[in-house]
């Protein structure tokens, strides 16, 4: 009885490694794909990925980034490589080689630079009362994990914590963050403020400088024009008041008009009269 137990164990054994094996083996291990380390900086980089235990034979490759197929070929190379002139933001990402096989396989190569920070506008003008939204932007990759918002004052940088005063707001994504700066007051706000981006690779920041208006300065041109029309408008009047004695002549003149036309009347009355004799 125990022999059978034994026999019927390892007879469990022995399946359980053919079951094993023909996991990894025939139904097919994942392939091995080594690519080039995270790339930060430089210029004429060689991108590749190299395969090991291709599920089968080879048919060719392709660079994919954001969906744009970069490079393709048919060749049955095991390793595969794609030239990046230039590391900088407009270049950074994920770089996806693929091998055609069946399944095909791909590797991810990861160019990464440290955020280039730019400001939507140098510079950003509110009325006084009204909210001003400062923007910074940022396209690099990786995208920003960490945005920060500060004031200068006194040739320091304070920081602006989210919510502060119930006025200072922050909105960030991975590419941008915005600061909205809620009743904006004359005195305490136009000045240089400036944001900070960071990711795993590093940071970086810039400045906008915002410029709060008095409402009274906003109401200027509107007030401009007021005046201007007041300014016609009592021309106009002084203008009609003092045409009146005039416009009597005119009507005088106007009086003579059936006069003279009479006169012609009487002249092709004459005329007339001369022509009958
Ligand atoms: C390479 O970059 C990717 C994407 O930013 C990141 O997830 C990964 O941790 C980086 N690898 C190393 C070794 O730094
Ligand atoms: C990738 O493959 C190439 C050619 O097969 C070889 O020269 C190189 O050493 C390989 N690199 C790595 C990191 O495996
Ligand atoms: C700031 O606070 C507002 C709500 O008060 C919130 O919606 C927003 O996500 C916060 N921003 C950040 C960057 O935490
Ligand atoms: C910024 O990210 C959003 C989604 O988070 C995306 O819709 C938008 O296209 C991105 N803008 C740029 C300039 O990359
Ligand atoms: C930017 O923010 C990082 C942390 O997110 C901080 O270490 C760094 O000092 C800041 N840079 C400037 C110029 O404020």
């Amino acid at each position: 009885m125990r022999a059978g137990g034994s026999a019927a164990a390892m007879l469990g054994l022995a399946l359980a490694l053919v079951l094993l094996c023909g996991a990894r083996g025939g139904l097919g291990a994942d392939p091995i794909i080594v690519t080039t380390p995270n790339v930060t900086s430089g210029s004429n980089v060689q991108l590749y990925c190299n395969i090991s235990g291709a599920a089968s034979a080879i048919t060719g490759h392709k660079w994919i980034k954001k969906e744009a197929v970069l490079q393709s070929d048919d060749t049955s190379s095991h390793q595969t490589v794609y030239d990046l002139n230039e590391v900088n933001t407009d270049t950074s990402g994920e770089y996806v080689c693929k091998f055609l096989t069946n399944p095909p396989a791909e590797g991810i190569v990861f160019v990464t630079v440290k955020p280039h920070v730019l400001v939507y506008k140098k510079s950003e003008h509110g009325n006084e009362g009204d909210t001003g939204v400062l923007i910074c932007k940022c396209s690099s990759y990786p995208s920003v994990t960490e945005w920060t918002w500060y004031k200068k004052e006194n040739e320091q940088y304070l920081r602006i914590v989210n919510g502060t005063d119930n006025r200072f707001f922050i909105k960030s994504s991975g590419n941008k963050t915005e600061l909205h700066i809620v009743n904006l007051d004359i005195e305490k706000d136009p000045g240089e403020y400036f944001c900070n981006g960071t990711n795993e690779v590093g940071q970086d920041g810039a400045t906008v400088s915002l410029r709060v208006r008095s409402r009274l300065a906003a109401l200027w041109p509107f007030l401009g024009i007021v005046a201007e029309v007041l300014v016609l408008v009592t021309i106009i009047f002084i203008y009609e008041k003092r045409r009146k004695p005039d416009e009597v002549l005119d009507d005088d003149d106007g009086g003579s008009a059936p006069l003279k036309s009479n006169a012609t009347n009487h002249k092709d009355k004459n005329v007339r009269q001369r022509n009958s004799n």
